[in-house]
């Protein structure tokens, strides 16, 4: 049934030619990945979407991923979802109408000149960028969060830094602005001790992947004392303990990159998506590549909802004429997210 299926994605793809490309994202199942053009971290797929010429983008991914494609992609070109329910829960977690009451709020704490600028995670929805942009702020990715904050920082005082906490803890620290931190309630912003927002330079959204918050500092001691040779790798998404305790943190890509690398015989265990850690094991049997956590599954229920069927079913669809599940981003806000993308892509180059 699977080679049946694969045959046709197969078939579909060689029949659309150029007109289509397949963007995976590293989190993608391996029978998904197989077929994708590209696969890639959210940074480095926003920069293939960019750059395609293809009048359809199928955006093997989730909702804000095919979302950022549509807003950076030409007007004549098309971007597909291959499943309508793949939204990621941290995207969630800040909705543009609850971040403006809080804005309200945290702009009547600060002092009149005090300049705070808004960056939110890639991981959100178009309205938000399109907020983050309107107030001078953009948009980062895991590989970039930390030149986020600098831009940040050469044009305001504060960083407002949505939606994962874990993220902004972690990226503070990597510039050795840990203890400029507060965590605060977006749900409660009165309730927030003002003298706080005051204080610190980095005010921190309460949100966070349910994925990447299941890792422990346990299971990096667990790891070392099982393979002592072990080295350690997990995404930046995870607390903070977690980071510390590992050897390395990055984007998808950078552990990518960081297993490509290795010497033959290295071990390496991975604190990301199970489906991640599964390829590299694939990709690179000379390298000794461990999950993490053992058998506890770290697995993302939105990245799931890619079902191959669906991928089948949406590239037949082009092949008959039709489109199916288009991901349009509403015109008024197209423009303003846009230009958070782009202050982006502009930073990293
Ligand atoms: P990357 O940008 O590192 O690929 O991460 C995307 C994501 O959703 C991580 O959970
Ligand atoms: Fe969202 Fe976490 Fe899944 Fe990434 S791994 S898409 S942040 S839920």
């Amino acid at each position: 049934e699977e080679t049946e299926r694969s045959d046709r994605i197969a078939a579909a793809k060689a029949e659309l030619g150029d007109d289509v490309v397949v963007l995976g994202h590293n989190y993608q199942r391996r029978e998904i990945v197989e077929h994708a053009d590209f696969i890639g971290d959210s940074y480095g797929l926003s920069k293939r979407a960019a750059e395609a010429d293809a009048e359809y983008v199928i955006f093997a991914g989730v909702t804000f991923m095919a979302e950022s494609a549509d807003i950076i992609t030409d007007d004549d070109q098309t971007v597909l979802l291959p499943s309508m329910e793949a939204s990621c829960p941290m995207a969630g977690m800040a909705e543009a109408l609850q971040v403006d009451a809080a804005w309200a709020e945290l702009t009547a704490v600060v002092d009149d000149d005090t300049e705070i600028v808004p960056i939110t995670y890639m991981n959100s929805y178009a309205d938000l960028k399109a907020f983050c942009a309107e107030q001078g702020g953009l948009v980062c990715t895991s590989s970039n969060a930390h030149r986020a904050f600098e831009y940040a920082f050469e044009n305001g005082d504060k960083v407002l830094f949505l939606p994962d906490k874990h993220l902004g803890t972690n990226t503070a620290h990597r510039l050795d602005q840990g203890d400029e931190t507060v965590e605060w309630d977006p749900w409660d912003a009165e309730g927030t001790d003002a003298s706080e927002i005051r204080e610190n330079d980095i005010l921190l959204w309460d949100g966070y992947c349910q994925v990447h918050e299941r890792f422990r500092v346990e299971h990096v001691e667990q790891i070392r004392d099982d393979h002592p040779d072990a080295n350690v790798i997990v995404h930046p998404e995870c607390r903070r303990e977690v980071v510390a305790a590992a050897d390395e943190a990055g984007s998808t890509a950078t552990i990518r990159e960081t297993v490509e690398n290795a010497d033959p015989g290295d071990t390496w265990a991975i604190g990301t998506e199970i489906h991640l850690a599964n390829h590299l094991a694939r990709w690179h049997p000379e390298v000794n590549v461990l999950p993490l956590c053992g058998d506890a599954c770290m697995d993302c229920n939105a990245m799931r909802q890619i079902d191959p069927n669906y991928l089948t079913w949406v590239l037949e669809g082009l092949v008959e004429g039709r489109e199916r599940n288009v991901i349009e981003v509403a015109p008024e806000e197209k423009a303003r997210a846009e230009l958070a993308l782009e202050r982006m892509l502009e930073i990293q180059g």
